[in-house]
């Protein structure tokens, strides 16, 4: 993989697997936007990317608001002059089944996810079919596919993202832009720690968050930033419209790892 002379932008690029999506990209040779809400992260990020000599920049917004994303998106090409890769990943956690769920949480959640992918990925096109074409990689979730209990509008909002990711496969498919979706399990990151201190006990819930996988362990951020630079590169070339789980083997074991351990479940193996 190789991305000299390409332009990417990452949204939520100030933390977590945004943070190290902008820095892998850098490492590979692109040159990054980093779209994000929170400026005094985005500054820091910067500020120790180009520490370690990569080129990047960053540009507020808030993805759920049109307009902002729309001068932050311009501002981005116009600074650098193209625009070849879109990663579409802020996003927030927020938690609550149907009934305890209300509406503002409801429409704050598909806002960030859902809003925020459509606003990202309909100001980045443009630019990139003025750049002869692009790829789109889109941060969902183990969620897409499955639902953690009392998260309905997470599960919501992860699941429309893989209809998103493959319209815009289909729609754009025949001017060179890919489409794809990254969906991680649990990963490492200021989001995951978040939700961790809202328990009492945070490092016995992060290590039983581990055990869930079949690696046993919660993912790294660059662990997911190298399967979102693969699906962003030109190694990619063939692939648009699906989704690459990186999960560490969460959504394979039938009835959950707890029920493997136990072997068929009565403390048995056979
Ligand atoms: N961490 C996990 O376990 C995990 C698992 C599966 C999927 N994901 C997804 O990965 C993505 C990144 O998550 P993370 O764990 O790195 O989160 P994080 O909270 O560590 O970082 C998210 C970044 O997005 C930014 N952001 C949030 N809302 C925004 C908005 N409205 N406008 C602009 N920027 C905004 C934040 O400021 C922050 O910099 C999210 O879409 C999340 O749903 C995370």
């Amino acid at each position: 993989m190789q991305m000299e002379g390409k332009v990417a932008v990452v949204t939520g690029g100030a933390a977590g697997i945004g943070q190290a999506t902008a820095q892998k990209l850098c490492e590979l040779g692109a040159r990054v936007a980093i779209l994000d809400r929170n400026a005094e992260a985005a500054q820091a990020t910067i500020a120790a990317l180009e520490k370690s000599g990569h080129t990047a920049s960053f540009y507020r917004c808030d993805v759920t608001v049109e307009s902002e994303v729309k001068a932050a998106m311009a501002a981005a090409v116009a600074h650098y002059g193209a625009l070849h890769i879109l990663v579409s990943n802020a996003g927030i956690q927020r938690y609550g089944d149907v009934v305890t769920t209300t509406s503002a949480l409801w429409d704050e959640t598909m806002d960030v996810h859902v809003r925020g992918c459509f606003h990202a990925t309909k100001y980045a096109i443009p630019a990139m079919l003025a750049s002869g074409g692009g790829a789109i990689v889109v941060v969902a979730s183990v969620q897409s596919f499955t639902a953690i209990n009392n998260s309905v509008a997470y599960v919501a909002a992860k699941h429309a993202l893989l209809g998103i990711t493959r319209s815009i496969a289909l729609d754009f498919a025949s001017q060179n832009i890919r489409a794809n979706c990254v969906c991680p399990g649990a990963i490492e990151t200021p989001m995951l720690r978040e939700t961790a201190e809202q328990t009492g006990s945070p490092e016995k819930m992060l290590e039983s968050i581990g055990r869930m996988h079949a690696l046993g362990r919660i993912g790294r951020p660059d662990e997911v930033a190298n399967a979102i630079a693969f699906l962003a590169s030109d190694d990619a070339s063939f692939i648009t419209g699906t989704s690459l789980i990186v999960d560490g083997g969460l959504l394979v074991p039938t009835g959950g790892m707890g029920f493997q351990e136990s072997g068929i479940g009565t403390g048995e193996k056979v």
